[in-house]
């Protein structure tokens, strides 16, 4: 099954890099500056297809579209184009993110960067795969670490808490990064690239895979209180065992002097 998953991703990823550039039909969603494009729609149409005949008894819960499903069972859930905004600007750095869920537990992953013809997989208890090779978060501590975070760009309330912790988790590491891709994030923590994440706000879909790959490559995710990631829009902190609860403690000191907001 993850063999084919991953076949799929990288089909999805061709379509996003054999896109028409001159006819996205880039539109506006619900949100501030929350853009989509018709190629976020046929990546979810061709994902529903295939992952459909992977898998007939599994429901679908996608970015683009109507879609819900009985979120007991087995279901997928998919982001087509992880960095809109990016694939966009032709940024090249957009990802295919994809999970299988039953119930409240994330059973497979799948994260495809069809630009560097990179596909980071997971299986739950078998370990986290990048082109099929293991990989493992970083030990990196603090004063070494590469920092990701998330602007919440749809919702830009956040904006003062954001570059507070950016502000306070930058001054003692080695960088802060902003990709674009949550998901592709996610996945750098997992593959040891990046030693730690925080986002005050994303969706299922955003963090759906990409927490497997971290969990199965031995970092911890959470929400910014540190409870289990729940299946709705919610915070995210990631990092590996040193730069995780670094990361958690100053989020708890912005928190405390912006009560109420995250
Ligand atoms: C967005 C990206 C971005 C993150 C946003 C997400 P989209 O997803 O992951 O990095 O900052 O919060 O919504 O809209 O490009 O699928
Ligand atoms: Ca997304
Ligand atoms: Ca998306």
């Amino acid at each position: 099954m993850l063999t084919k998953l991953e076949e799929a991703a990288r089909k999805a990823g061709e379509i996003m890099l054999s896109a028409a550039r001159q006819d996205l039909q880039a539109e506006e969603k619900e949100g501030d500056h929350n853009p989509v494009t018709v190629y976020d729609k046929k990546i979810q149409a061709f994902l529903q297809e295939q992952l459909y005949s992977l898998c007939p008894s599994a429901g679908f819960l996608g970015e683009e579209g109507d879609t819900s499903c009985d979120v007991n069972g087995l279901y997928w859930v998919v982001d087509p184009i992880d960095g809109t905004s990016n694939f966009i600007h032709d940024y090249r750095q957009s990802t295919v993110s994809i999970a299988l869920y039953e119930g409240e537990t994330p059973v497979l992953a799948v994260v495809a960067n069809p630009y560097q013809n990179e596909v980071f997989t997971a299986e739950k208890g078998k370990g986290a795969y990048v082109n099929g090779k293991p990989i493992r978060v970083s030990k990196r501590p603090v004063e070494s670490a590469l920092i990701g975070f998330g602007t919440t760009p749809y919702e830009r309330k956040f904006a003062d808490f954001t570059f507070e912790a950016a502000k306070r988790a930058y001054l003692p590491v080695r960088d802060i990064r902003r990709s674009g891709s949550a998901a592709l994030d996610l996945a750098h923590i997992a593959c040891g690239r990046l030693d730690g994440f925080f986002e005050a706000r994303l969706s299922f879909w955003d963090f759906a895979a990409g927490r497997l790959l971290i969990e199965e490559a031995g970092g911890v995710a959470s929400d910014f209180a540190g409870a289990p990631l729940p299946r709705q829009r919610s915070s995210v902190l990631a990092g590996n065992l040193e730069v995780y609860p670094f990361l958690r403690e100053v989020i708890a000191g912005v928190s405390a002097d912006w009560a109420g907001l995250v």
